[in-house]
């Protein structure tokens, strides 16, 4: 088996959307109804095998409280990859994820892979504007649930899938 590490992937989003939960389920496929908002940032590390080889996954988990959002450039800058996370039940927190896509469009490493994920997906039918929003901005979308686990993994592999391997 080959071993390939993909570099930093970093979760940004507006607070409450299920940034931390779908780290959790990705991580330790575990969910809490309860879950503690984030501190500053939080980081997690995840090894799985996807076709033939393993590809490990370093996580930043950022805090989405806007007194931490000075923060996060220190987390994105040197990432490979970016999951912006939005809550699809709140209008404003999908709005606050355009603003985040525009922030790394602007300052963030240009060859930065970047996945929008609708998140909570359990308590709602797809939304088509989102994804048609993916589509014009080079995003990859899916509509993850980190309740029912529905799209979690997946949207992981869909990064490993896009990113070179070093
Ligand atoms: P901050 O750390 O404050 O930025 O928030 P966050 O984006 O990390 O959100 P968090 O993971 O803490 O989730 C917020 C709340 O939403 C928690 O009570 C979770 O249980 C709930 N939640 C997260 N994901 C889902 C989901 O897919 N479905 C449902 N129904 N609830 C979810
Ligand atoms: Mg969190």
């Amino acid at each position: 088996m080959l071993n390939y590490d993909l570099g930093l992937d970093v979760l940004l989003g507006d607070v409450g959307a299920g940034k931390s939960s779908l780290v959790l389920r990705f991580v330790k496929g575990q969910f809490l109804e309860f879950q503690e908002s984030t501190i500053g940032a939080a980081f997690f590390s995840q090894t799985v095998a996807v076709n033939d080889a393993t590809v490990k996954f370093e996580i930043w988990d950022t805090a989405g409280q806007e007194r931490y959002h000075s923060l996060a450039p220190m987390y994105y800058r040197g990432a490979a990859a970016a999951i912006i996370v939005y809550d699809t039940t709140n209008q404003m927190s999908f709005e606050r994820a355009k603003k985040w896509v525009q922030e790394l469009q602007s300052q963030g490493n240009p060859n930065m892979v970047t996945a929008l994920a609708g998140n909570k997906a359990d308590l709602l039918d797809e939304r088509k504007e989102a994804s048609t929003y993916a589509q014009e901005n080079g995003l990859f979308f899916m509509e993850t649930s980190a309740k029912t686990a529905s799209n979690v993994n997946d949207i992981f592999y869909e990064i490993a899938k896009r990113l070179p391997r070093v």
